[in-house]
């Protein structure tokens, strides 16, 4: 949450900020601002309530000359979203300009030691104490600026990734990070600075991530630095961005959301690139199989994951204790954190994160390994700090996701834990060839059969007009669909902020059939699978309770479109996969209904792409 930037070199700084606020303005949009030292060395702030595009009109009337400059677009977490709370902070003197992403934990104490020393505060964020604090461990050890921010951040508790600028000082940007992500982009005598390489790929493909409780000093014809709080050196390790900047445009369509729904055979492609063998019969995850020895010995899984990656660890317990018969036990990272749970150095534990960045998951993970837990990850962003903090893993290249709800990486993340339960399930002996065989051609088949169920698009926008002024939904669905319905649910609510409830559908008659009337449309995934005539008959309890059914089902069923309202026709696929293919029409479902409210589907109110914050 939070998005910052930062440039300095031979450039204007004031447009390379701005389009990178663009490319983050995913990770919040409550307000924008810049700073910037002009060329006589003054420290010019701008900033504003709403989105990037507010603070370009503002800034229209600005001096916004100067090479040199760091930018924020905010998710607020203190402070109501205004012109004051918005980032970049002055300190007192207005000498030091701050961006911040994270959360100062110990900030009330630190504001009240400032205020007995006279320091006055205009804002209510707990960015403005860090900056207030660094100016007055500057100011009473006159020391220099990398001095007193390595003093000031041993005083700090919470998560935090800065970068600073200060008055009279055109070359220098000073940044460091603890629990928040940060990137340093190398160009030819400039630099760049960012949450994360969207901002940078389009000037240089050469990054250096910033670990946590390092500073980066990024200083004008200078090689970068990379120091401790300790002040010990660290050494840089250079790496190279795969990434492309038609990646982060939205090429015709008219949101991300929509883009990324329609680029899943393509992502699918690229998941299983390299992974599966058609000709050997094989499908290896390379993580799985270079801890094999691991992997064998685990007594139990835990998937750990929030939000639509935790639907996918659903999916992935039931794959997994299917075909491997290892316990799989499924966590809200949130909940485990602070549970006290019970880890073993035989459990397996594995974070499911598209950002990499998302806290209770990081948190998780730390803390599972503090207790002897192998951790694998299964995550999007390259280089993110869930990966860094792993044992070993699988990316699930579907490449960036921008819309702010999850669409792409949930089929990527159902894909890698088929993957990983296949590849799991051989190396245990516990999988007959056939089965194997026949999931392995499934997965190679996913692409064209997602081909197909894109071809519902104009039908979706149809049908969902009938929806537009709904107040409820419910989603149904059994067994490895239930997960589909629980995510399908989340679609809707956060992108047209209509009420929807996932359920599994033989739990309706223990309470939520109380609901049913004519007023409520029911969304039930009755794909043609094992329990196929125990959803039909959950149908048949809906309708005899006056509900409107809309069905998601396999394609010629005639039993379901006989007593549903509205079918849709998605092909036939093997149960253990069909997930990824119904999670498709609910995506679309949940798209036009927001358009046709006439809401900001990729970036919805209160929401942001990444969770960095607890
Ligand atoms: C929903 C959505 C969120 C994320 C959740 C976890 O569309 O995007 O629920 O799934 O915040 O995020 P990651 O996967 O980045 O850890």
């Amino acid at each position: 949450m939070c998005g910052i930037v930062g440039y300095v070199g031979y450039r204007e700084a004031y447009p390379v900020l701005v389009k990178g606020l663009h490319r983050l303005e995913y990770r919040g949009y409550d307000s924008a601002g810049v700073a910037l030292i002009c060329n006589d060395g003054g420290l010019n702030v701008y900033k504003s309530k709403g989105k990037v595009a507010e603070l370009e009109r503002y800034a229209e009337t600005q001096d916004v000359s100067g090479t040199i400059g760091i930018a924020h677009t905010r998710w607020a977490t203190h402070g109501e979203p205004n012109d004051v709370n918005a980032h970049p902070h002055f300190s007192e003197s207005e000498r030091l300009a701050i961006i911040h992403n994270g959360i100062v934990e110990n900030y009330a104490l630190l504001k009240a030691a400032l205020i007995e020393n006279g320091y006055t505060f205009k804002s209510c964020t707990d960015t403005e104490v860090l900056v207030q604090l660094i100016e007055y461990v500057q100011t009473t050890n006159n020391c220099t600026l990398l001095e007193a921010v390595q003093m000031a951040l041993r005083q700090v508790v919470g998560a935090y990734a800065i970068a600073i600028i200060e008055k009279g000082d055109p070359d220098r940007i000073i940044a460091a990070r603890k629990s928040s992500p940060l990137v340093v982009g190398l160009g030819n005598d400039e630099y760049f600075l960012a949450s994360d390489a969207t901002p940078i790929v389009e000037y240089t493909n050469k990054v250096v991530y910033i670990n946590d409780g390092e500073i980066a000093v990024i200083e004008r014809h200078k090689p970068l630095r990379v120091v401790t709080l300790d002040n010990e050196e660290s050494t840089l390790d250079v790496k190279k961005l795969r990434m492309s900047i038609s990646q982060l445009e939205k090429g015709g369509y008219p949101h991300f959301m929509l883009k990324e729904i329609f680029e899943q055979p393509k992502t699918i492609v690229d998941c299983i690139r390299g992974r599966i063998n058609v000709e050997a019969d094989n499908v290896i995850l390379s993580g799985v199989i270079d801890n094999r020895e691991r992997f064998l010995r685990a007594k139990r899984i835990i998937i750990v994951a929030c939000g639509t990656s935790w639907h996918a660890a659903l999916i992935g317990e039931y794959l997994i204790e299917e075909w491997c018969r290892i316990p799989v036990e499924v966590e809200y990272a949130s909940e485990f954190r602070y549970r006290n749970p019970v880890i073993s150095p035989d459990d397996i534990v594995i974070a499911i994160s598209q950002s990499g960045e998302t806290a209770d998951t990081l948190a998780a993970v730390e803390l599972a390994k503090s207790r002897g837990a192998f951790i694998f990850g299964i995550c999007n962003v390259v280089g993110s700090s869930i990966p860094r903090a792993t044992d070993s893993g699988a990316y699930i290249h579907v490449g960036p996701e921008i819309g702010v709800a999850s669409t792409k990486a949930f089929t990527g993340q159902v894909t890698v834990l088929t993957m990983l339960a296949l590849t799991l399930a051989r190396a245990k002996g516990s999988i007959e060839q056939p089965l194997y065989l026949q999931m392995l051609g499934e997965l190679v088949r996913l692409p064209d059969l997602l081909e197909d169920v894109l071809r519902l698009n104009a039908r979706i926008e149809d049908l969902s007009k009938i929806f537009t002024y709904t107040k409820n939904f419910l989603y149904l669905g059994r067994g490895y669909n239930y997960p589909a319905a629980l995510e399908g649910a989340l679609k809707l609510k956060e992108i047209s902020y209509i009420h929807a409830e996932g359920y599994p559908a033989a739990e309706m008659k223990h309470g939520p059939i109380a609901l049913i009337d004519s007023e409520i449309p029911v969304v039930v995934i009755a794909t043609t699978d094992s329990i196929y005539e125990k959803t039909v008959s959950n149908i048949q309890e809906i309708k005899a309770r006056g509900g409107k059914v809309l069905a998601i089902v396999t394609s010629g069923d005639q039993t379901v479109r006989n007593i549903a309202d509205y079918v849709l026709e998605v092909p036939t696929v093997a149960e253990p996969l069909s997930p990824i293919v119904s999670a498709i029409p609910l995506q679309l479902l949940a798209y036009y209904i927001a358009v046709n409210k006439g809401r900001d589907v990729d970036q919805p109110r209160n929401l942001a792409k990444s969770v960095t914050v607890e």
